[in-house]
């Protein structure tokens, strides 16, 4: 009889843009300060993209990262996920983009997941019901975000909190090895209006708009409310499915959108805040990417080592949410 076959975690990359845009500088652009960002966020500081080095790019080098640690060549990927909502165009896919960039030619498929801040989580749910189900067998994974091209550079209540960065994961098929334990999703979609990026959205079709559509609008405080409880909601589902409990979890990696919002969950789950990691004061909200690059992140500076588990807590735009419980 064939072995149930799972999904191995091969190798994991991440990428972030050189340029550095710390509280200071916010401090000269709009009326903040440093103290009022640290106390309310604690974020210290975000990186900013160039002009020309769209998501794509981002993409690109994490997962030239990811396929170095998982040892494998781009040809063997067997299809390509990434979770954005900050995409090089509407289309085609920041993932075909990526695709050329990595000089595919397998004809591999490759497709965006619109999932907001959760969609990374999305995408682990989905790459591992492709591998699960047999339909393919090598999959490169990434959360690639240029959020900064998308604020308005006014509006302090939120530009403040975005940031752009990257990360890629490759998971295969494997008979021996099987690292994601369980995965639990969720959304509502009538708290749409309360985070949002219409930009070139066909509801939003208007030909006399200037770039006002172009930008994030978001009701802090309400998105604060919903955050909490539904990360440790999420969290509590994905423990149960994967059958293990809280003490067995070596590191939680929640969404790294406000320190506050991560304290908040912690405390809820009666965590303590050395289990939970944290490199929001460096990164910023980089939404799909957040998820990813901490967990790089916990692996490379050995906060996670072999057969650690960890569990992925996120939130975002829809309202999305998201955990998944996985073996290092
Ligand atoms: C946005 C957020 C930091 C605001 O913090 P808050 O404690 O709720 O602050 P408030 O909105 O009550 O604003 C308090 C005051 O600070 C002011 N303020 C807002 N942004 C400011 C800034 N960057 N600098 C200085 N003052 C600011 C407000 O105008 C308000 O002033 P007022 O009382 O005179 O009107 C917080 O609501 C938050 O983090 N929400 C979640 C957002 C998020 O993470 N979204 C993504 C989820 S995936």
């Amino acid at each position: 009889m064939n072995k149930k076959i799972g999904t191995e975690i091969l190798g994991t990359g991440s990428y972030f843009p050189k340029k550095v845009l710390t509280n200071a500088d916010l401090e000269k652009m709009i009326d903040t300060s440093d103290e009022w960002i640290r106390t309310r966020t604690g974020i210290k500081e975000r990186r900013v993209s160039e002009k020309n080095e769209p998501t794509s790019e981002l993409a690109y080098k994490a997962s030239i990262e990811a396929l170095e640690d998982a040892g494998i060549l781009p040809e063997q990927i067997d299809l390509i996920i990434i979770a954005t909502m900050t995409p090089d165009m509407l289309v085609p896919s920041t993932a075909c983009f990526l695709h050329k960039r990595l000089g595919l030619t397998n004809s591999a498929p490759s497709f965006d997941l619109s999932a907001a801040c959760s969609g990374f989580i999305y995408g682990i749910s989905a790459a591992k019901a492709f591998i699960e189900s047999g339909l393919y067998k090598t999959i490169l994974l990434v959360g690639a975000e240029e959020l900064t091209k998308f604020m308005d550079w006014t509006d302090r209540n939120t530009c403040i909190l975005f940031g752009d960065g990257a990360g890629a994961i490759v998971l295969s098929a494997s008979e021996e090895n099987d690292n994601v334990l369980s995965v639990f999703l969720g959304a509502d979609g009538s708290y749409s209006n309360l985070l949002f990026l219409p930009a070139c959205g066909t509801a939003c079709y208007d030909p006399a708009d200037d770039m006002n559509g172009h930008t994030i609008k978001m009701q802090g405080k309400e998105v604060f409310k919903s955050a909490v409880p539904k990360m440790v909601l999420a969290a509590e589902k994905a423990l149960s499915f994967s059958k293990k409990e809280l003490k067995d979890i070596k590191l939680f990696i929640p969404h790294q959108a406000n320190m506050r919002i991560i304290e908040a969950v912690a405390k809820k789950m009666g965590v303590s805040m050395d289990r939970v990691f944290v490199n929001v004061h460096k990164t910023g909200n980089i939404s799909a990417a957040t998820t990813i690059t901490a967990l790089d992140e916990a692996i490379k500076t050995g906060r996670l080592q072999k057969g650690d588990l960890a569990e992925l807590i996120a939130f975002g735009s829809g309202f999305t949410w998201g955990a998944t419980v996985i073996r290092i």
